[in-house]
This record gives structure tokens, sequence and C-alpha cells, in this order.
């Protein structure tokens, strides 16, 4: 992988294809080579997917941070590469970075790819049950959310080892940081009505972790927004059904 300092932090990140500048920003407790089975399909794109900070081969940072962070981390990495404007695809905690992205660095963004997130912040409950998680990870390590989700992600349960692996390598302290940043993230459906590029909005119906009215909900917001909706798929349809999901985000966010 390569690595650069972006926002202070060192950022890996893989770097495929050529063409329209387009970022990929994984979901949570993974790391960039969730998107690897997309690749194929964005070959005619200047592929750029970071491990988020705390994550992958990314720095672990001290003390909390916010998703607003997280975003200034991507923005950072497109300045150290000098790309003004990109494609940027997020998939559920990724979108959440993508839309504190679209409200602080809109002209930075060519349009948006959101799969399988929402705009709504987190209810008390889902907050507090966040913290609870962090305390457990902390004392037993990044097994505690392999174990709760890794059978969750994907509608097809022959996934679950290779997510359950991908899990384990990330780090404690990223997962805690992370799941910190996702608690306090604000409410984003404000801007929803504001974001002036083409978005497209990917969700699987038999997601379990995120309900597929959170995109319907976006989706009537949105001005100009697609929503494709994958029968079949859970919260990773980029695993699920890597053909569709590739061909939505290259025909909607690439032409
Ligand atoms: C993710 O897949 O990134 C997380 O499940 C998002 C969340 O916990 O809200």
């Amino acid at each position: 992988m390569q690595k650069l300092t972006a926002n202070g932090t060192q950022i890996a990140f893989e770097r495929s294809g050529s063409g329209t500048p387009i970022v990929l920003m994984h979901g949570f407790p993974l790391d960039h080579s969730m998107w690897d089975g997309l690749l194929p399909q964005l070959q005619d794109a200047d592929v750029i997917a970071p491990d988020l900070r705390g994550f992958g081969e990314s720095a672990v940072v001290d003390g909390a941070y916010s998703i607003e962070d997280m975003a200034d981390d991507v923005i950072g990495l497109l300045d150290a590469l000098k790309i003004e404007k990109a494609a940027l695809v997020g998939h559920s905690m990724g979108g959440y970075i993508a839309l504190a992205a679209a409200r602080k660095y809109a002209g930075r963004i060519a349009s948006l790819g959101l799969v399988a997130t929402q705009a709504l912040a987190d209810a008390p409950e889902r907050k507090a049950g966040r913290y609870a998680t962090a305390e457990q990870v902390g004392a037993q390590g990044s097994v505690v959310v392999a174990d709760a989700m890794a059978p969750k992600l994907s509608a097809n349960p022959e996934h679950i080892a290779r997510l359950r692996e991908l899990i384990l390598r990330q780090p404690p302290a990223g997962v805690m940081g992370a799941l910190s940043a996702m608690a306090e993230r604000p409410d984003s459906t404000g801007i929803l009505p504001t974001l002036g590029f083409p978005v497209v909005i990917v969700h699987g119906l038999a997601d379990l972790l995120i309900p597929p009215d959170r995109s319907q909900e976006m989706k009537t917001s949105i001005p100009r927004a697609t929503l494709l909706e994958i029968p079949n798929a859970g919260h990773m349809p980029m695993w699920d059904a890597p053909v569709e999901v590739g061909k939505a985000l290259k025909d909607g966010l690439l032409s």
C-alpha cells in the first residue's frame, strides 16, 4: 500500500486504474480490502481506497475524534494527491464520512455513492450500546465485534469466516475510536436537499444492520438521487451482488 500524511495522520491507501478519481470509504470495522470485488468494474477510473484512520495500515490516532475528522483525512488525502474533485463512495460508516464531507467540502465532490448507510444520527440507546461495546473491545479486543458482526454483515453465510478474519485484523483502539465517532455523529438529513451533484444510493433489502427505508428516505430528499435496492443482499451489497453494485456506481457516478 502507499502511505501519505493527510490532515496530520498517516493514511494508507491502494490506488489502481486511471480516469475520473473515485474514493471508496470502507465501513466499520473493516478496511479498504472490502472493495476488492468491485475493482475489475472500475478499471476506467482512478480508484483510491484508503484505510480510514484506526483501520488497516493507517495510523491509530490517540484520543477522541469525530466523523468530521475522518472526512478531513479523506479530503487531506485528495489534497496530498493534488486531486481537486472526486466521486466519493461510502459504505455504512464510510457513508457517514461521505455525508460529513458533503457538509463541509461540497465543492470537492463530483458525485456521491451512499451504500448501506443512513443520514440519521444514533438514537440514545444505540449510542449507549456503542460505548458499552467500546468498553468491551478495550477489555477483550476486536474479537468482540468480530463475533457480534461477522454473522450479520453479509446475506451469504459463506462470507462469515472471511469477514471475521478481516475484523480480527483491525486494531482495538481504532475500533473504539470509530465507535465513539459514530456515536457522536450529527444528523445529516438537513443537508440532503442541498446536494447538487449526482448521488447513487445502494441498499440490500436483506440488510440486518441498517434498515432499507433509511435509503428510501434519503432518495426522497436528495434532488439528483437514484436508488438501487438489491433483494438478496445484506449489509455488504458489494460482496453479495458485486456486479450490480459496480455497474450502479460506474453508470451513476463516473459517466
Ligand atoms: C458499518 O457497517 O459501518 C456500521 O455497521 C455502521 C454503524 O454501526 O452504524
